[in-house]
């Protein structure tokens, strides 16, 4: 019974621990997972793959204006945005960065150039 008594807690901690890791990856997994592959409209991809973590206005809010967790960066913050190359958004794109994943497999990197000048840059323009 002592043993039961003493054991429960660190027991408990352990099990919700293990919970909490395994529900943070599913969730991760959950964004990226059905990325679908570029089919030649960017205004149609942004909403089909991108607009899921960084918002459909690129402010990474969802439609209810509540922050989108894996949003990593707000694109109509002119600000911060004009302090990036396009290279290195095309970079991003292709290769991925931490939570964002890797697009290599999904377009090319004349759609990536195009998708960053076209779509991402015009985020912050529209503000
Ligand atoms: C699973 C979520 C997710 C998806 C889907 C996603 N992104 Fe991202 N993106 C992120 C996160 C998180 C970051 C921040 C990465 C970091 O700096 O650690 C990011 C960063 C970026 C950046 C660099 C911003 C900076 O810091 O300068 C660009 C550009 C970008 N994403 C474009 C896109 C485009 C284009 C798509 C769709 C083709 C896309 N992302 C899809 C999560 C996502």
């Amino acid at each position: 019974m002592n043993i039961l008594i003493h054991r429960a807690p660190g027991f408990n901690r352990l099990v919700l621990t293990a919970l909490l890791i395994s529900g943070a990856t599913l969730f991760g997994d959950d964004r990226a997972k059905d990325l679908p592959k570029f089919d030649g409209n960017f205004q149609k991809y942004w909403s089909d793959a991108c607009a899921r973590c960084h918002g459909a206005n690129g402010n990474g809010r969802d439609n209810n204006g509540k922050p989108l967790p894996d949003a990593g960066f707000d694109f109509t913050d002119s600000r911060k945005a004009n302090k990036k190359k396009d290279s290195d958004w095309v970079k991003v794109t292709m290769e991925g960065k931490d939570k964002m994943p890797a697009f290599k497999d999904k377009m090319t990197q004349a759609d990536a150039q195009k998708m960053t000048t076209d779509i991402v840059r015009k985020f912050a323009a529209k503000n």
